[in-house]
């Protein structure tokens, strides 16, 4: 999930590693590390924490050699420490490796190459590959890298050295981000523009399953089958800075963009072949479950808004009843905790101070706590007794999008894990929801595809003084989630209105042209919110709709239609907050604000 950096050449490898490693530094990380080719030996020095610790253990030990491989970790599978960093190597340190990304039948390879007799001494995932590396290698890297890969399933940039092919590195990619830059006498390899742009400005993009051999002097770009391609050089005109962003404006939309990879990271590892989900740091039996008489949701802000979610899907679920609650609110309350209670906290950071009190107090009382968090090794993964990980990647934008809707993905596998496993749930009902779940990505994708709409809805109403986001049921959730989005980047007052409240007192607000955002997006509730939309439009607001592709009924009583694709009304919030991240995106574009650190907001707030 995070950096990585190759060189061959004739360069001191040390001083290219750690300067394009610091170019990656931006996106966070927890540990780092290199591996060089230093005298026909491969030595390894990686620690936990800031890449400064590296850095002055490499000026103490002067490490020479002209080959390496760098790595900045973002923890996916073993807490941060030096242990866990990468470069991971076999065990008679002759291959070495780095890796972004997550190995997801990492358990299966492992439990083979026990009963083979291979050690491990890492908890990652990665460390499957250096052992399936020596067991393929005969002297051929390319071959031994090329058997390897066709083991694995998941996430994977790879990059590889061996002692005994000291001129040679490879490097391979499935899904997660890997380039090579094309230098004189000397070339690259990277997770991501930024850290070899001081070197070079040409270089050859990796599309899923292509590989390349790296020399100093030549690079041989093929399949995983090995067969050769050939590619056009992409020659990147951006500076350091867009660079960052991957060539987008701000992180924030390269964040929302990112979505459907998110979703399909944090979903896809715990959905198996036979449509079973396996959350592995979660242990709660049926026992536990069918002990507990209620759930609170604990959260802050956006994480608190996919709680929200959670309530609906474990009280449809698994059946037991879900209060949600602001972490702030609920430890100054006097919330019913005891040892029948489960407490889930959500948060991105894993250190929002009043969600973590929370945690603390829960478990004072003797309630079970389990997390939901974006941060391994986070002090409130640490403390929770059961954890699942939104694996979304590093979140840079304050604004949070795609720690939102993994969260609500996640909050989904727990309901249904809780539920198959008290049969809650009818077999039909579970594998209808699986089905639906499978095919969340491919349909945010969809939603990312065409965004002329919603930039011109933005050109409508950026500079409308206030707005109003209504919906019933989970879409007034999202309307909540959207409305935050809209005020925290672009400083228009907002509100979400349950869309049968605006009687009771907020229809006075609505005069001509103010825009409304109506969430229309369950087959349940339609013709009720259809009735509100009447109500809004009675009073001449510019109403912007949120509804299901094929509804065109609904054009007749709006001013302009968003639609999203069909999908089960309970997880309709993770399609349909697309549109409306987008907009407050666009929104703030077109005002000039700050997007991606919004006056007066921290990423992750530690103080009460
Ligand atoms: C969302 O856009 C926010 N910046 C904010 O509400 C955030 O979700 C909240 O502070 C919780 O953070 P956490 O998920 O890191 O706990
Ligand atoms: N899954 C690997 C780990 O946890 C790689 C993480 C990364 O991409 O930084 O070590």
């Amino acid at each position: 999930m995070c950096g990585i950096v190759g060189y061959i050449g004739n360069k001191q490898a040390v001083e290219v590693l750690t300067d394009g490693l610091a170019k990656l530094e931006y996106r966070g990380y927890d540990s780092a590390g290199v591996a060089i080719l230093n005298d026909n030996d491969i030595e390894v020095r990686k620690f936990k924490g800031r890449l400064s610790v590296l850095s002055q253990d490499l000026e103490r030990n002067n490490i020479h050699g002209n080959v390496g491989i760098g790595h900045t970790r973002w923890a996916t599978h073993g807490e941060p420490s030096d242990i866990n960093s990468h470069p991971h190597w076999n065990q008679s340190c002759s291959i070495a490796i780095v890796h972004n990304g997550i190995i997801e039948n990492y358990m299966d390879i492992k439990e083979d190459l026990l009963q083979k007799g291979y050690k491990f001494t890492s908890d990652t995932d990665t460390e499957v590959v250096c052992h399936l590396l020596n067991e393929y290698y005969e002297g051929d890297l390319v071959g031994a890298v090329k058997k390897t890969v066709s083991k694995l399933e998941g996430a994977y940039a790879l990059s590889v050295m061996s002692r005994d092919n000291p001129d040679e590195l490879v490097a391979v990619r499935m899904t997660s981000p890997l380039i090579i830059g094309i230098g004189e006498e000397e070339n690259f390899i990277a997770s991501d523009i930024p850290a070899i742009l001081k070197y070079t400005k040409n270089v050859y993009i990796l599309n899923d399953g292509e590989m390349a051999l790296v020399k100093k002097d030549g690079i041989e770009l093929m399949t995983v089958n090995g067969t050769p391609i050939s590619k056009e050089v992409f020659t990147v005109d951006w500076d350091v800075e867009a660079a960052e962003k991957g060539g987008y404006d701000h992180f924030m939309i390269k964040e929302i963009h990112e979505q459907p990879k998110a979703i399909k990271e944090t979903l896809s590892p715990r959905l198996k072949k036979d449509k079973t989900i396996k959350l592995d740091d979660i242990n709660l039996t049926k026992e536990n479950i069918e002990n507990f008489n209620k759930v609170y949701i604990v959260a802050c802000g956006t994480a608190y808004h996919a709680g929200l979610l959670g309530k609906v899907l474990i009280e449809k679920f698994v059946k037991i009843p879900v209060i949600v609650d602001i972490a702030s609110e609920f430890r100054y309350g006097n919330p019913f905790i005891d040892d029948k209670t489960l407490i889930i906290v959500v948060s991105q950071s894993g250190e929002t101070i009043d969600t973590f009190e929370a945690l603390r107090l829960g478990k004072r009382k003797g309630a079970r706590i389990m997390a939901v968090t974006n941060v391994v090794g986070s002090s409130i993964a640490r403390e929770a007794h059961d954890v699942l990980y939104t694996w979304a990647g590093p979140e840079i934008a304050v604004a949070s999008t795609k720690a939102y809707t993994t969260q609500m993905a996640s909050l989904a596998l727990i309901a249904l894990d809780m539920a198959v496993k008290t049969d809650a749930i009818s077999q039909p009902e579970y594998n209808k929801a699986i089905e639906e779940i499978e095919q969340l990505s491919s349909k945010v994708a969809e939603i990312l595809e065409d965004l002329d709409l919603v930039k011109d809805l933005a050109l409508d109403i950026y500079q409308a003084e206030d707005v109003f986001f209504i919906g019933r049921g989970v879409d007034y959730d999202v309307a909540r989630e959207g409305s935050l989005k809209l005020k925290e980047i672009s400083y228009i007052h907002s509100e979400a209105i349950q869309a049968g409240e605006l009687k009771h007192g907020t229809l006075a607000l609505i005069e001509k042209d103010t825009p409304v955002i109506a969430l229309a997006t369950q087959d349940r509730l339609y013709d009720k919110m259809l009735s509100n939309i009447k109500e809004v439009k009675a009073r001449r607001a510019y109403v912007i709709a949120i509804a299901k592709k094929g509804n065109k009924e609904i054009e007749k009583s709006a001013d302009k239609v968003i639609y999203i694709p069909d999908v089960m009304d309970e997880l309709s919030p993770i399609l349909s907050v697309i549109p409306l991240q987008l907009l407050s995106y666009y929104v703030a574009k077109e005002r000039d604000c700050d997007i991606d650190k919004p006056r007066n907001l921290a990423k992750s707030v530690t103080v009460e």
